[in-house]
């Protein structure tokens, strides 16, 4: 084949069969156990007002200042390609005026401007949840409780859990105050992001990669020791509710997340067959963000998690519980072997598919070797071959692609018969 003319966009992927079958796969999954615990889907454009993003996810946040795709379109319209669900699904719960609370759940492509390397795309896939007017305790360790089971589901077995809490609109102010003390006093050993971070949105030193920043940061006051009272009790409810659910985590007091419009719990994902880019997922609670875009004071919480690097962590085989397994069809392929014989071969086309049998036929290979071929090629499970001889008997010839053993079947049979190969 010459080379193609053509690439893709730099930090994009491609899903060809039958990886984009797995990609459904973890959909199906998502979907399942999104539904088990209460959550219906949701589904929201792909672009909304920059506005939604900016007065959200945070204009100090690194998603919002360097990593948006935001165009004005040609109406000068602002317009930004999601970098993240939740501001959006907020958006669309306002705007529908649905009735709160509402468990919401999702699954679709998202686009950041960032630095293509493992595990880090400009256009990628999330599976998120959002439970909008919950305020319990019980409904972070449920959510986080989701996320592990959708892990376990998929065979993920070196999947931690990360936990913290950050605190509310109470007790941070005087948290970060004395962070930026701290990092005022050690400015010089911060880089340039760092130094610039500190008076804007100081929580995002933590999550700077620079080893000079790591180390500062080690040291830095912690926000678990810094919570009110009411938060204080949050955090330990949170902590008892995922003891008593049987879900393992740990505590990572540096744990701030990329994203300003967390309050009190917030969690991550952690696969170690990531590298850098380790994340599997995160999330937490954001109780201003309803109010912030316009809706009443709304205790909300939930997560997102990175399907394309959930795929990069799976198992080469996952193992597929009971019931997780989507409907997948396998193919028939009928062979016909002369114009007489193609016309029948259409016809049983048709019957096949309305009993649900994916079938094939190909119509430009004229000669039936060349059929068996494009069927084998398609990676069907058998050929039915129409021939004159079988019509004349009012049977088809059956081909087990993978035996390679051939039985005549009577008409009336065939659909039975070509399911139970499927088995
Ligand atoms: P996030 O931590 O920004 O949170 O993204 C969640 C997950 O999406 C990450 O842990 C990662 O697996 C995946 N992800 C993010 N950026 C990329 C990228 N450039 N390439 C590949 N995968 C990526 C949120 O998006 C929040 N909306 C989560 C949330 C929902 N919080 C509350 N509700």
């Amino acid at each position: 084949m010459n080379t193609p003319r053509h690439s893709r966009p730099k930090g994009t992927l491609d899903f060809v069969p039958p990886v984009a079958d797995e990609l459904r796969h973890l959909e199906y999954v998502a979907a399942r156990l999104s539904t088990r615990f209460g959550f219906r889907e949701i589904v929201t454009p792909v672009f909304e007002h920059t506005d939604v993003f900016t007065k959200s996810s945070g204009d100090a946040s690194d998603i919002v200042t360097k990593e948006m795709y935001s165009f004005k379109d040609r109406g000068e319209r602002d317009l930004t390609l999601r970098p993240e669900g939740t501001p959006g699904v907020v958006r669309a719960v306002l705007e529908n005026r649905l009735r709160i609370p509402v468990r919401l759940y999702y699954f679709g492509p998202y686009f950041r401007f960032g630095r293509p390397q493992k595990g880090r795309f400009r256009e990628f896939r999330q599976y998120g949840v959002e439970a909008i007017g919950e305020a319990s305790p019980y409904v972070d360790a449920e959510i986080v409780l989701l996320g592990d089971e959708f892990f376990r589901t998929l065979g993920i077995s070196d999947c931690t859990t990360e936990l913290n809490s950050i605190g509310c609109r109470a007790c941070r102010p005087g948290y970060r105050k004395e962070l930026v003390a701290f990092l005022y006093a050690h400015k010089d050993e911060l880089c340039e992001d760092c130094r610039e971070r500190m008076d804007r949105n100081p929580l995002r030193v933590f999550d700077c990669k620079n080893e000079g920043c790591r180390e500062v940061v080690a040291d830095a006051p912690k926000t678990a020791g810094h919570l009110c009272d009411d938060c204080a009790d949050h955090y330990d409810g949170v902590k008892r509710a995922l003891d008593r659910m049987k879900v393992s985590y740990g505590i990572n007091d540096r744990l701030v997340r990329g994203l300003d419009y967390y309050n009190r719990t917030v969690f991550e994902y952690i696969s170690s067959r990531l590298g850098a880019q380790d994340s599997l997922g995160g999330g937490g609670r954001y109780d201003y963000l309803v109010e912030d875009l316009g809706g009443p004071p709304t205790p909300s919480s939930g997560f997102a998690l990175g399907i394309d690097r959930t795929m990069m962590a799976m198992p080469e085989k996952p193992p597929l519980p009971e019931g997780t397994q989507p409907p997948r069809e396998s193919l028939a392929y009928v062979v016909w072997m002369g114009e007489e014989e193609l016309k029948h071969a259409v016809e049983l086309a048709a019957k096949l598919r309305a009993e649900g049998v994916a079938t094939r036929v190909d119509f430009d290979a004229a000669r039936p070797k060349r059929q068996f071929r494009s069927a084998d090629a398609a990676g069907a499970a058998c050929c039915v071959i129409v021939g004159p001889d079988e019509l004349a008997k009012g049977v088809y010839s059956l081909k087990d692609l993978a035996t390679g053993e051939q039985e005549e079947v009577p008409v009336n049979m065939i659909v039975p018969r070509v399911r139970a190969l499927f088995r």
